[in-house]
């Protein structure tokens, strides 16, 4: 007998698609309305491949809505100090609504440092300090990009999660942490936070009704450690070589598609699942800041 598909794939794409057409909406009606329209700044340090990769897809989103953009980009051997001279200037310019560093930094600038520079108005990835502690405030003015996405693209699917229980896979600054706070904090789950020191990860992971998982380690979550009708969000991108791709390499995410899937109710391929949603939230933060302030 064959077995039929009985999950549906959370289609990141056709998400982030619907978002983008609903921002360049909003950017035709301030043009037609002869207003100034939403400017993100990009700075990027150094020709890290991956980096160059994501910031070239931060371009052609701005370019996609209308937003206008600069990119800075910068020798990995600049000074911490050339640098934050930078950052002061971004926060000074008025013309400038959101913008972001890309990471990571070279060994020698310190990224909380550089981070805590942003003018926390101005910080569309929601990395500072101030706007990580927003997070639980009632009305948070920029959330953290990557989660934000993940929580919309659950709420897009009809996904609840109020007194679900909520199993995030890696504690990172950018993602784990603020993620499991806020599905706690926005979502009303119970989380379970698990990393690198958890003791048998699959007591945990089996028990989850909504599966999150963020550490760069491909194929980590195989279909012995998950429960029937499980929702899988992987946020994980690792570049694994491959030769039969154009470019030499593949993007893999930390679950085991192919026995993980089978036992979800939904879940999120890599690539194609959370990926574009990480863009589209620097996208609607901006827009936010942006609709914030006066013009
Ligand atoms: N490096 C990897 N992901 C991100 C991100 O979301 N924002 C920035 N600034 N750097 C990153």
């Amino acid at each position: 007998m064959v077995e039929t598909k009985k999950y549906t794939l959370i289609d990141g794409r056709k998400v982030a698609a619907d978002i983008k057409k609903e921002i360049a909406d909003r950017v035709d009606e301030l043009r037609r309305e002869k207003k100034k329209l939403p400017h993100l700044a990009i700075i990027l340090v150094g020709d890290d491949g991956a980096s160059t990769t994501y910031v070239d897809g931060k371009v052609k989103a701005c370019k996609e809505v209308g937003f206008h953009y600069s990119l800075l980009r910068f020798a990995d051997t600049i000074s911490e100090e050339r640098l934050i001279k930078h950052i002061d200037q971004i926060n000074n310019d008025d013309d400038i609504d959101g913008f972001i560093v890309q990471l990571p930094l070279p060994a020698h600038i310190s990224v909380d440092r550089v981070t805590e520079r942003i003018n926390p108005e101005k910080d569309v990835d929601g990395f500072t300090n101030q706007n990580f502690g927003s997070i639980t405030s009632t009305h948070p003015l920029i959330l953290p990009a990557t989660p934000f996405g993940v929580l919309e693209l659950l709420r897009r699917y009809n996904v609840e999660t109020l007194g679900k229980h909520c199993v995030m896979v890696g504690a990172s600054r950018l993602v784990g942490a603020p993620l499991s706070m806020m599905l706690a904090e926005q979502g009303r789950a119970t989380v379970t936070i698990c990393h690198k020191y958890t003791k048998d990860l699959s007591e945990h992971t089996k028990q989850a009704d909504i599966l999150l998982v963020a550490v760069g380690k491909p194929g980590l979550i195989t279909g012995d450690m998950v429960k029937e009708g499980v929702v899988v969000i992987d946020i994980g991108t690792t570049r694994v070589e491959d030769a039969s791709k154009a470019k030499g390499f593949a993007l893999k995410g930390d679950v085991d598609f192919e026995t993980v899937a089978p036992k979800s109710s939904l879940i999120t391929p890599v690539p194609g699942g959370v990926g574009p949603m990480t863009i589209v939230s620097l996208l609607l933060n901006t827009l936010r800041v942006f609709e914030q302030r006066a013009h």
